[in-house]
């Protein structure tokens, strides 16, 4: 398997906006707008994942000094369970840490059991329920995760 990632561009905002309504229900899938809207975020940081060169997946999150928010992780379905998705937190947690973020944070909905097992292997763990949290009805668990600090060099 070839795994390439790589910092986002703008040439790639097309396949991301597919991929996201890929991965996610009508009504959960980002808008261009929206989609849009996150990446120009203020310490926003988006790496892509590419397999046999194709555009497989993409994590996005926000950083705030210590605090960071991941905002999407998505990976196109026949991507799945060959460790994209890790090779993707990986790197972006490193980079967050190494910026100096200190813990992460992220919703997830309580119906994902893919993305439940996910974030718990991840050492991400359930700090609360927020209620209809996905169009008004669809309950999320708020996950947090402590970052270390970079070590010394
Ligand atoms: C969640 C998601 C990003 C995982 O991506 P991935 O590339 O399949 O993840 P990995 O291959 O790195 O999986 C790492 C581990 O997570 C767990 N995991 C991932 N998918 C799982 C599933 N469907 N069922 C159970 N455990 C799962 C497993 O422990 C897995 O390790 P293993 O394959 O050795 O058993 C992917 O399923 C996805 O994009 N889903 C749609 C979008 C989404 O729900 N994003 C998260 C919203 S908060």
């Amino acid at each position: 398997m070839s795994l390439t990632l790589r910092a986002y561009t703008p040439d790639d905002f097309d396949k991301l906006h597919a991929i996201d309504q890929a991965c996610y229900p009508s009504g959960i899938a980002y808008s261009k707008q929206t989609l849009r809207w996150f990446l120009r975020l203020p310490g926003a940081e988006c790496v892509v994942a590419e397999l046999e060169d194709k555009i497989a997946g993409f994590i996005l999150a926000q950083q705030e000094g210590p605090n960071a928010h991941l905002i999407t992780i998505d990976v196109l379905a026949h991507a799945r369970r060959r460790g994209v998705g890790t090779a993707l937190l990986d790197i972006l947690e490193h980079s967050l840490a190494s910026c100096g973020a200190r813990q992460v944070e992220l919703e997830t909905a309580t119906d994902n059991q893919a993305a439940i097992a996910f974030w718990h292997k991840h050492g991400y763990r359930t700090v609360g329920v927020l209620k209809r949290y996905y169009l008004g009805r669809l309950d999320a668990y708020s996950m947090h995760k402590s970052l270390p600090a970079p070590k010394e060099t």
